[in-house]
C-alpha cells in the first residue's frame, strides 16, 4: 500500500547494488563478468568511461539509479556489454525499456538510456506517484561486441563481432537484463518490456521482431536502416554520383543550401499551406530545371554561383531519383526533396561515407584495400547473397509477433539526408504483401507515420514540428544532457510516441495520430511554437483551411 507522501521518498532496494551482488545471480551457463556496478546519487553526474569513444557525454541524473555494465562473451574472439540503469524499487514502473544504437557505433549510449529511466509523475500508469521527469522504466543498452565511432565500420573483419552488432548483442542483452530485473526487484515483477530505436537502433528493434519476437511487447523504430545490403551500396553510389568533386557534374556543397531554396520554392505551396515545410515531398512535382545557369557561370566559377550546370541538374536527378539495375531492377529509393540541409554528410566529401564504404570493404569483402571507384551493381548482387552478418531485415513474416499481442511504431523524417525515407514506405508494402494474404490487419498491429520537415531522428531545418519522445530525441533539446524526457509540457500519450506506445500494446488503443512539437527554441525550451499531428500512413496531416496551422487540431489526418 502507498500512502502520502513520505512513502515515495526513494527506499534502498534488499538487493545491494554491488559487482559482488549482481555477479552472483548471473546465470552459470553464459561466461559473462560485471565490470560495475555503482549507485548513482540523485542530482549527480553519471560519469561515463573515457574508453566510451562512441557516446561519450556524461549525462546528469535526476534519480537515483543503480548504474551496471556486465561483459559477456559471445564467442573465442568476442564479447559483448550490457548497461543498464535500474531505479529503486518504488519508482519502477515495472517495465524494461531496451534502447538502440546508431550507425556501427560500438559504445553504450547512456544519454539515452538516463531520461527512461525515471517517472514523469504524470506518466503512463505508474506505481508511483513520486514528482520528477521521465517514465520509470529500467533501462537497458548494448555497445553491440566492439568499440568504434559512428561511421567506422573496420571492425567487421571479425565475422563474430559483426554477429554482435547484427543481432546476438542485442538479443543476448534483453534476456539477460530480463533475468536480472527478476532478481533486483524483489517484491515486483517485470510486467511489459519496450524497445526504442532510431537508425541503425531503427534495425535493431525490427530485427528482433523477425528473429525474437517474443523478446518485446512494444517496439518503436525511427528512420531504420533495416536493408544493409541495399542502403549500404547505395550510400556508396549516390555519394559516387557527385564525385570526383573536380568534374563538371559534381555539385559543391556550397550550392546544396541553393538547391534547398528552390525546393522550398516549389514545394512549400504545393502541400497545399505556405510555411516554409515541404510537407509532401514525395508529392511534389520538383523542377531542378529552374536552377539552370545562363550563359555567363563557367565550370570553374560554378561553385560559388547560385545556380546550377547541365551537368550538376543531371547529378540532382540522381540523388533524388530511384536507384535501379540496368535492367530495372528496384535497388533502393533516392532523397526526398527537402532534405538538402543534410547533404554534407554523404553527398559533400571528397570520398563517399564510409558507412558505405566500410560495409563493402568490411562486412562484404573482407578487403580493406577495395577501390571505391570500381564499384557497381555486383556488389548488390553480391551483398544480397552473402547478406554480411544477416542484418538485412529479410523476413518480413511478422506474424509471430503479431499473434503474441505485439505493437510495433515506426517513423520516418521525410528531411532525412542519411536514410530516404521511401526505404521505410518500402518495408511497409512488404509487410503488407506478406501478411494481408494472411488474413492479418496490419495496421492491429503496425503503424507507420512520416514526419514532414524532420532530419535524419531529430531536428529540423524549416521549423518543422518534429519532437515527439523518439528515440534520441530528448538528448538534443534542453541544456543538460539527459534532464529532458518526453514531451516537456505535455506528458500524454496525445504528444509522446512512446506513451502512445504504451497505450496501443496495454490497452488496445491504437495511435490515429501523434502530435508533434516545435519550440521557439529547442535548447531552452521556451515557448511552444508549432504542434501538428502526424499521421499514420499512407494517410498523412492536412490544414483543414481555417485556424491557427501552429495549433495541431487545425490539421486533420486524411
Ligand atoms: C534534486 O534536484 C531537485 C530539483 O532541483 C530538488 O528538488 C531535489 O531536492 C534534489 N535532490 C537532492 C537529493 O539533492
Ligand atoms: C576504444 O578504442 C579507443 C582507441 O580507439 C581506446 O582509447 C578506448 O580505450 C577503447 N575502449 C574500450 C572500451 O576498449
Ligand atoms: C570483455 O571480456 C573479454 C574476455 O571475455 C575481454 O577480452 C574484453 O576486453 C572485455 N571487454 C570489456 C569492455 O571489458
Ligand atoms: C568565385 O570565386 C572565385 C575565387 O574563389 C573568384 O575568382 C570568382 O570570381 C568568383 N566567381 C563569381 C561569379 O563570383
Ligand atoms: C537483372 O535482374 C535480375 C533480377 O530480376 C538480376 O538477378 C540480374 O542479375 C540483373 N542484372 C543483369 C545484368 O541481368
Ligand atoms: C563489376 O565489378 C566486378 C568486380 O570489380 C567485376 O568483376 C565486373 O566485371 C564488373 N561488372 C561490370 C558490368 O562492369
Ligand atoms: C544467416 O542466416 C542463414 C540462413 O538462415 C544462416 O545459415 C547463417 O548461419 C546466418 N548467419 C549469421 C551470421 O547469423
Amino acid at each position: 500500500m502507498r500512502l502520502g507522501l513520505l512513502l515515495t521518498l526513494p527506499v534502498a532496494n534488499a538487493f545491494e547494488c554491488s559487482r559482488a551482488a549482481f555477479q552472483g545471480i548471473l546465470p552459470t551457463n553464459i561466461s559473462a563478468s560485471v565490470a560495475y556496478a555503482t549507485t548513482v546519487p540523485e542530482n549527480s553526474t553519471f560519469q561515463v568511461p573515457e574508453s566510451n569513444i562512441a557516446f561519450p557525454t556524461s549525462p546528469v541524473l535526476l534519480r537515483r539509479v543503480c548504474a551496471v555494465q556486465i561483459n559477456i562473451t559471445s564467442s573465442a574472439s568476442s564479447a559483448y556489454s550490457l548497461g543498464l540503469f535500474l531505479p529503486d524499487e518504488d519508482e519502477w514502473n515495472e517495465r524494461l525499456l531496451a534502447v538502440g544504437g546508431g550507425g556501427y557505433a560500438g559504445g553504450i549510449d547512456f544519454v539515452s538510456m538516463v531520461c527512461p529511466s525515471f517517472n514523469n509523475g504524470n506518466g503512463y500508469k505508474l506505481r508511483t506517484k513520486a514528482a520528477g521527469v521521465c517514465y520509470g522504466f529500467a533501462v537497458a543498452a548494448t555497445d553491440t561486441g566492439h568499440n568504434s565511432t559512428l561511421e567506422d565500420g573496420s571492425w567487421a573483419l571479425d565475422k563474430e563481432k559483426l554477429t554482435d552488432w547484427s543481432y546476438r548483442a542485442m538479443h543476448g542483452s534483453v534476456v539477460l537484463a530480463k533475468l536480472i530485473l527478476s532478481a533486483y526487484y524483489e517484491s515486483s515483477s517485470l510486467s511489459f518490456s519496450y524497445f526504442s530505436g532510431c537508425a541503425t537502433g531503427g534495425r535493431q528493434g525490427l530485427k528482433e521482431i523477425e528473429m525474437y519476437p517474443d523478446d518485446f511487447d512494444g517496439v518503436l523504430v525511427g528512420d531504420p536502416a533495416w536493408w544493409s545490403s541495399h542502403l549500404q551500396p547505395w550510400t556508396v553510389k549516390v555519394g559516387l554520383n557527385n564525385l570526383p568533386t573536380t568534374a563538371p557534374h559534381h555539385i559543391p556543397p556550397e550550392l546544396f543550401p541553393v538547391i534547398g531554396v528552390e525546393v522550398v520554392r516549389q514545394c512549400d505551396p504545393q502541400d497545399g499551406l505556405v510555411d516554409g515545410i515541404v510537407s509532401d515531398p514525395a508529392g511534389c512535382q520538383f523542377i531542378p530545371e529552374a536552377l539552370m545557369c545562363g550563359s555567363n557561370v563557367s565550370f570553374t566559377s560554378h561553385s560559388n554561383a547560385s545556380c546550377l550546370t547541365g551537368p550538376q541538374i543531371e547529378t540532382l536527378y540522381k540523388i533524388y531519383g530511384p536507384y535501379y539495375e540496368t535492367n530495372q531492377t528496384f535497388i533502393f529509393p533516392g532523397l526526398l526533396p527537402g532534405s538538402e540541409n543534410q547533404w554534407t554528410n554523404i553527398l559533400g566529401q571528397a570520398t563517399p561515407n564510409t558507412i558505405g564504404t566500410d560495409y563493402i570493404r568490411y562486412f562484404l569483402f573482407d578487403d580493406p584495400s577495395w577501390n571505391v571507384y570500381t564499384y557497381n551493381f555486383s556488389v548488390v548482387h553480391a551483398a544480397d547473397e552473402a547478406q554480411p552478418g544477416n542484418s538485412s531485415i529479410t523476413n518480413f513474416d511478422f506474424a509471430p509477433f503479431y499473434r503474441r499481442g505485439g505493437k510495433l511504431i515506426h517513423y520516418h523524417g521525410l528531411a532525412d539526408g542519411l536514410i530516404p525515407p521511401e526505404s521505410s514506405d518500402y518495408f511497409f508494402r512488404q509487410l503488407l504483401k506478406t501478411l494481408v494474404p494472411k488474413g492479418i490487419t496490419v495496421d492491429s498491429f503496425y503503424r507507420l507515420f512520416h514526419v514532414p520537415g524532420m532530419e535524419h531522428c531529430t531536428g529540423t531545418s524549416s521549423n518543422a514540428p518534429w519532437y515527439f519522445g523518439g528515440a534520441i530525441q530528448a538528448n538534443t533539446l534542453g541544456v543538460r544532457p539527459g534532464t529532458v524526457s518526453g514531451t516537456p509540457g505535455f506528458p500524454d500519450a496525445e504528444h509522446d510516441v512512446l506513451l502512445a506506445l504504451m497505450r496501443w500494446t496495454e490497452e488496445g488503443r491504437a495511435p490515429e495520430r501523434v502530435v508533434a512539437t516545435k519550440w521557439r527554441s529547442d535548447t531552452l525550451l521556451d515557448e511552444v511554437w508549432r504542434q501538428r499531428p502526424i499521421c499514420p500512413y499512407p494517410k498523412r496531416a492536412r490544414y483543414c483551411g481555417y485556424g491557427d496551422p501552429d495549433d495541431a487540431d487545425s490539421w486533420e489526418c486524411l
